[in-house]
């Protein structure tokens, strides 16, 4: 199974998010198509949450007026953060069982953009990890290096010691989803080549066995400039299995369009 992941930062209301999901539904009654060969996931801001729970519940359901939003069926949900807690005065913060509340299925964990803008280290990192697999939702974890680190060499201890300490303690029988994202890649225009992504997500896997880490079947993702020009290319790398959008995952038919190329591999 590939993953194509949504996130969309911090953009995007209820009227956008609906046209959104609408445009998704005409793509996928056009191509006839089904979520068994890829996931398809959405990660919108919490704002939206209930929104999209209540449209993909209703089209599960089979109960949607709206002929093209029934075709969203399939399509999960994930968030962008989440608070480790379970409750208490952490104010502006969500826990795991308010994500509950509306069938979010994933979480993005230790994003660069949390790491840099909120001091999220990776021992608070771990915390959520923990927090989200103890509350049955998949966290989807983000490691990479800065710019200064891959050109002073350091990429693979940089790495080692990301995955060392979010992953700490953590035992997983499933599909455990690592985004590799270089954080010189995110939001920039400028993806990694192929070359070094492959290079990057063997590193990622030897170094999980030198950690002895639990985790049954860990699932290499690559974020940073992923768009409809480069997807096919860059899912051609033969151990990635899928993209964690930003930018290119605002407009619905560029997000379907990577999704179908990442599909086609
Ligand atoms: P980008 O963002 O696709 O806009 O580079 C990726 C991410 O931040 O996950």
């Amino acid at each position: 199974m590939k993953y194509c992941i949504a996130n969309w930062k911090m953009n995007m209301d209820s009227k956008s998010t609906f046209i959104y999901l609408d445009n998704i539904g005409k793509l996928v009654y056009k191509n006839k198509e089904t979520f068994d060969k890829a996931s398809m996931i959405i990660c919108p801001p919490y704002t939206t949450l209930d929104l999209m729970s209540n449209i993909l519940t209703e089209a599960s359901k089979g109960i949607l007026d709206d002929v093209d939003l029934a075709y969203v069926v399939g399509l999960q949900l994930g968030a962008q953060n989440v608070n480790p807690n379970n409750y208490g005065a952490y104010t502006g913060e969500i826990s795991i069982k308010m994500l509950n509340q509306y069938g979010t299925e994933w979480v993005i964990v230790g994003h660069s953009e949390r790491r840099s803008l909120f001091n999220e280290s990776d021992e608070f990192v771990n915390l959520k990890v923990q927090a989200a697999l103890d509350g049955a939702i998949n966290p989807i974890l983000c490691i990479g290096e800065t710019l200064e680190e891959r050109d002073a060499g350091r990429t693979e201890e940089v790495l080692f010691m990301q995955l060392k300490k979010c992953l700490k303690d953590v035992c997983v029988k499933k599909d455990f989803l690592i985004a590799y994202e270089p954080v010189w890649a995110i939001g920039t225009g400028k993806t990694a080549d192929c070359r070094t992504i492959e290079l990057v997500n063997d590193m990622i896997l030897n170094i999980l066995k030198e950690l002895k880490c639990d985790i049954q079947n860990p699932k290499i993702l690559y974020g940073g400039s992923v768009n409809n020009n480069n997807a096919e290319n860059l899912s051609k790398i033969c151990n990635l299995d899928g993209f964690l959008i930003g930018g290119a995952s605002l407009d619905a038919e560029q997000f379907y369009s990577i999704y179908n190329a990442l599909k086609g591999e």
